[in-house]
């Protein structure tokens, strides 16, 4: 089966074509390179020892999707990864995110409205919870007023895809709503590429680790957690991967209760920051330069997931450990 992954060649699109490939789909990848590089064609290749293959296309071009699917009429699923994802830069610029996170995704389903039939899976976040009233948070939280306009693209992407399955039996679609991705490939080909000052906390650790960054500025210790500062749940991209083989499995075998599905993708823990920073410590053997400031704006206190409705429905669920994806991360920064 042909599947179409957009934004294929970015950080965590590309750990999903590495899974698809080695469960035997052709993947064919969209990506504009705008947050990613060529060689990371390579580095699928050489995991898989099958290239996929690419298309540079920016999907804001309407046009060119619609010649992309005319001339691509075998494909029957689609991951669509392709986005903008820098919350801050979202504040900054939130036109740019509107367009980019929300115009390719209504110009792909636009096609698939007139397909037989189409399998579609969707990148959203645990950002669509803002900070939950009940911890572990399950799908059935209310989703509140977005913190920023990346945030909010995601909510209206999903509903967006909510609406158009509504309308169109013919479209099958999960959203995974993601909670920290971390970690990189353990052949160490594929990792995360951030361009510019890390706004996450895994690379900012390893950059600072290696000495590309002075010291990591942790944000605030008086929140009312154990330790005092924020706590998430960091999942292995490769686990993360494999969640979406799992959800789109669930589409192409017709399990599907309804045509719109929305599951968490988490491990279920969560951890402090000075719990990440001490893990990393210890896999890493090096001893990491932090100090403590304060609060960022729009951080929430703590977020995991409850991942019930994954482990029991699709039948997926987190292996790797916090230890193991530091690892992977460590090892990947020294490369
Ligand atoms: P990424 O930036 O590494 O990958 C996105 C890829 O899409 C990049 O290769 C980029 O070049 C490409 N792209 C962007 N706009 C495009 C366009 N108009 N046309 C074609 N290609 C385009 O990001 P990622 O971390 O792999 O995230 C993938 C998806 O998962 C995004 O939708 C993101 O919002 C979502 N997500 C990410 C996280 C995270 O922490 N990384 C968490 C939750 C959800
Ligand atoms: C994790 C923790 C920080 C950097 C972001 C997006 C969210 C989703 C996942 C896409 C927090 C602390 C961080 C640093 C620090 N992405 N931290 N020093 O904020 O949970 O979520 O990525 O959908 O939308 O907002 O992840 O890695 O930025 O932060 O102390 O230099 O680390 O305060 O507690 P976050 P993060």
């Amino acid at each position: 089966m042909k599947i179409l992954v957009t934004g294929g060649l970015g950080y965590i699109g590309s750990h999903v074509v590495v899974e698809l490939q080695n469960e035997g789909f052709e993947v064919v990848i969209i990506d504009n390179l705008s947050n990613s590089s060529i060689d990371v064609l390579k580095g699928i290749t050489a995991i898989t020892k099958k290239q996929p293959i690419f298309e540079k296309l920016d999907l804001r071009d309407k046009a060119l999707v619609i010649d992309f699917f005319n001339s691509h009429q075998d494909i029957s699923g689609i991951i669509h990864f392709a986005a903008s994802k820098a919350v801050g830069e979202s504040v900054e610029k939130p036109l740019l995110y509107y367009e980019n996170n929300l115009n390719p995704l209504i110009y792909i389903l636009q096609e698939l409205q007139y397909k037989a039939s189409s399998y579609f899976i969707f990148s959203s976040s645990c950002t669509v919870y803002g900070q939950s009233d009940a911890l572990p948070i399950t799908e059935s939280a209310p989703i509140k007023q977005a913190e920023s306009p990346y945030g909010n693209t995601k909510q209206i992407g999903e509903e967006i895809i909510r609406d158009t399955c509504k309308a169109s039996a013919n479209i099958n679609a999960i959203a995974l709503r993601y909670f920290n991705p971390i970690g990189a490939h353990d052949s160490i080909k594929i990792g995360e590429l951030p361009i510019g000052t890390p706004q996450n906390l895994v690379p900012f650790i390893t950059q600072t680790a290696i000495g590309k960054r002075e010291e990591l500025s942790v944000f605030g210790n008086d929140y009312p957690t154990e330790d005092g500062t924020c706590i998430r749940d960091y999942i292995h991209v490769v686990d993360l991967a494999k969640a979406h083989v799992s959800a789109l499995k669930r589409l192409i075998e017709g399990n599907n209760t309804q045509n719109f599905e929305v599951f968490n993708i988490g491990t279920g823990k969560g951890y402090s920051v000075l719990e990440v920073i001490n893990a990393f410590e210890d896999v890493s053997g090096k001893t990491l330069n932090y100090k403590i400031v304060g609060r960022r704006e729009g951080d929430v206190i703590a977020a995991y997931a409850d991942t019930t409705k994954a482990n029991s429905i699709l039948g997926w669920k987190a292996k790797l450990s916090l230890k193991e994806a530091l690892s992977a991360a460590w090892k990947w920064e020294n490369k």
